[in-house]
């Protein structure tokens, strides 16, 4: 029998790719609040002895992460057979250890929450910078796509001469990877962070710089501060205005627009998180993943 996909609100369009894609059933289920504020749940669709996939892309996902749990344990509860998530991105990774005395190292707990109510899980270049593997601390199977592939055709296709730039030590795995993809140079800045909006990013080369297009790369954009710096720098030090490129853009606030304000000639990304600055469309990449865990418990 076919897998039921259900989406969770805000992800409809990369979810009827994947239901078109993978030939799923469109799950239906309401979720909504109760007037105090809890969630509510109603699966529609009977999921009796069948395979789901959930769809939900994690950003903000303090108010998504209750009626995920919620769900899964639902639908086991009515007799689903396997209950896997679909996270294009997916959030808690940055706190990855206490950096301060006291500090919760929450991409723990996460994915504890997260393993004890799904079956499998598949996401998109998830935030690994001391985990090597989601495996060290997500206990159910994971696969991870890259997006590498994808970001270095588009810059080997769209920008004249590039030269692409790593704002910190974290994005190297990224940068090196589009690099060699897109068959062109790459350099990567220090970064360091004193506070969520206080980043200090070192300056480029500008021998490095001669002639060519400036490309940051990034895995995500948040608050923008990182790539905001960097261009700052970039329009100081090169003739040509940067183009940012990020797997995922969270964009908290007004980050978008300060970033395009700081002179990026373009902001790029990928639809982890649906966002106007959605260009690389990654649908074929989480097939696969789905594919493959699909067919692995069989
Ligand atoms: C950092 O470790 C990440 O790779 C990004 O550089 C960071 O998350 C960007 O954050 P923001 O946009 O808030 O500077």
């Amino acid at each position: 029998m076919k897998p039921l996909l259900f989406a969770f609100p805000g992800n409809d369009d990369l979810a009827a790719s994947l239901i078109q894609e993978i030939n799923a059933e469109k799950g239906e289920f309401t979720l909504r609040r109760f007037p105090d504020g809890e969630t509510y749940i109603r699966i529609q669709t009977p999921v009796a002895e069948r395979d789901i996939i959930t769809f939900c892309t994690l950003h903000e996902p303090d108010e998504k992460i209750l009626p995920l749990l919620f769900f899964a344990q639902t639908s086991k509860d009515l007799g689903a057979r396997r209950v896997g998530l679909v996270s294009p991105y997916l959030a808690y990774l940055r706190q990855d250890r206490r950096f301060h005395e006291g500090e919760a190292v929450s991409s723990k707990y996460f994915a504890k929450a997260l393993s004890s109510a799904f079956d499998w899980l598949v996401t998109v270049d998830p935030h690994l910078h001391r985990y090597h593997s989601l495996s060290e601390i997500y206990t159910i199977p994971t696969k991870v796509m890259h997006a590498a592939e994808k970001i270095g055709g588009w810059i080997r296709d769209h920008v004249n001469k590039p030269v692409l730039i790593g704002p910190d030590a974290e994005s190297e795995q990224w940068v090196s990877q589009v690099a060699r993809i897109s068959g062109c140079p790459f350099l990567v800045l220090e970064k360091i962070r004193r506070g969520d909006r206080d980043v200090q990013v070192s300056l480029p080369d500008p021998k490095a710089l001669s002639g060519k297009t400036p490309v940051l790369v990034d895995d995500i954009v948040s608050t923008a501060r990182t790539m905001i710096e960097a261009v700052r720098h970039l329009r100081d030090k090169s003739a040509t205005a940067p183009i940012c490129i990020a797997v995922h853009g969270i964009f908290s606030g007004q980050a978008y627009e300060e970033l395009l304000a700081a002179g990026a000639e373009k902001v790029i990304t990928c639809n982890t998180i649906p966002h106007p600055s959605n260009v690389i469309d990654l649908s074929g990449l989480l097939v696969d993943g789905i594919k493959e865990l699909e067919t692995a418990k069989r």
